[in-house]
């Protein structure tokens, strides 16, 4: 903490980015981790472009205009009537942010397609090639399909391999949100899950989630070089002339939607050399393993049910086979016990419905501070505000 306010107070008057030579050590701070990530995507010797960006729904939003300047570069002068109508797919589970970038930039959100998904809310491949189908017949231009890395709610992990087959076949982007999952890329033991993220034309991975960096910290990586820079420079020629002294392939700003922008990447680079990779693969690993115990504790424990294989619902004392319709008295019970961990003071999760499911509880364990017992706690604390409804 002594650092990092340092250093903020003495930088304060440039914590800007917009060229090299306003913050050349950030700027190259900024190039040197990006570099690092997509070679952990697995794109051969780090290449490609990124940019940090506000967040996880700006890193999506990127995703959808590189998408759409690759295959239509004229919109980018003349607008959407340049372009057919073009669809975005993505997973019934999706982010709201995939619709709201829809509606911003100018494609509706009625074409934005939703994929349906497994019990475990992974999107199901058949259903993404049934839907271009369609669409194709329906005279549309299928464009992008966004796969999950770690959807938000039920933390599912689309089969990316399948849907990088099926983009490939139809010629489509295909982006992969990691904003939550992209941190397992960090771990030997957990990154499999993101196999196929390499095939991916762009990725969203958000440090400040599960890596547990400050806000605000997302990164919008592409695997192709250039089209970022395409899609966004408008060559301001009071800040990006191209005869400067030095390389202005360095002046990275004018990829960005933003003029200036915030330094996000100083303190992501900072605790990187702190921690090193192994540092953030046991935060990773912790974080996983503590969900895993809070599964174990739970699975069999009468009083809770898990709403599917991984997701934990608030108790209840009736049978263990409920239809949907069972389910529906049940819908007071997670608001009622949020309610009194506020007013008790001693815990907060967050619940909602999905689907057909009443509310449950979304346990999500992103600090590796956290111990077994603080998942004994808030088991039982659970059930102790649970135990008068
Ligand atoms: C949180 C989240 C986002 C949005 O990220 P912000 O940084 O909050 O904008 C997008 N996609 C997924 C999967 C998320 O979990
Ligand atoms: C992609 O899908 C996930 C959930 O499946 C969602 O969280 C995210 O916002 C979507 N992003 C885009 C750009 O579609």
């Amino acid at each position: 903490v002594c650092v990092c306010v340092c250093v903020c107070v003495r930088v304060r008057v440039c914590l800007f980015l917009f060229t090299y030579e306003i913050a050349p050590v950030f700027v190259l701070m900024e190039q040197l981790t990006l570099k690092k990530m997509r070679e952990m995507v697995g794109w051969p010797n780090g290449e490609g472009d990124g940019l940090f960006s506000p967040g996880g729904a700006i890193s999506n939003m990127y995703s959808v205009m590189i998408a759409r300047y690759k295959y239509f570069p004229e919109v980018k002068a003349k607008g959407m009537s340049a372009a057919p109508r073009l669809v975005l797919f993505t997973s019934e589970h999706s982010h709201y942010s995939i619709k709201k970038a829809g509606a911003a930039l100018g494609f509706g959100s009625e074409n934005v397609i939703l994929l349906s998904t497994d019990e475990r809310g992974r999107v199901i491949p058949a259903d993404l090639e049934a839907k271009i189908i369609d669409a194709k017949q329906k005279g549309c231009v299928p464009l992008f399909v966004n796969a999950t890395g770690g959807s938000t709610v039920y933390g599912a992990f689309d089969p990316i391999n399948e849907i990088a087959d099926i983009c490939e076949k139809y010629n489509l982007w295909l982006h992969v949100d990691g904003a939550w999952g992209g941190g397992l890329l960090m771990s030997r033991k957990h990154r499999h899950k993101l196999d196929g993220i390499e095939r991916a034309n762009s990725v969203t991975w958000n440090p400040h989630k599960m890596m547990g960096v400050p806000l605000q910290c997302s990164a919008i990586l592409v695997r192709e070089k250039g089209v970022l820079a395409g899609c966004n420079s408008m060559c301001a020629g009071y800040l990006f002339q191209p005869d400067k002294q030095y390389d202005v392939t360095y002046d990275t700003g004018d990829m960005a939607i933003q003029c200036g922008r915030h330094v996000d990447i100083f303190k992501f680079w900072l605790m990187w050399k702190a921690k090193g990779t192994i540092g953030f693969e046991q935060h990773i690993d912790k974080c996983l393993d503590l969900s895993q115990y809070l599964y174990n504790k739970i699975k069999d424990r009468e009083g809770y049910q898990m709403v599917f294989d991984g997701v934990v619902s608030p108790p209840d004392t009736s049978t263990q086979h409920r239809t949907p319709f069972r389910w529906a008295p049940l819908s007071p019970v997670a608001p009622k016990i949020k309610a009194l961990m506020m007013e008790s003071g001693t815990t907060m999760v967050g619940y909602q419905p999905q689907g057909q499911k009443v509310n449950f509880f979304r346990m999500v364990v992103s600090n590796p501070a956290a111990t077994q017992s603080d998942i004994d706690f808030l088991i039982d604390e659970i059930e102790r505000l649970g135990h008068d409804l």
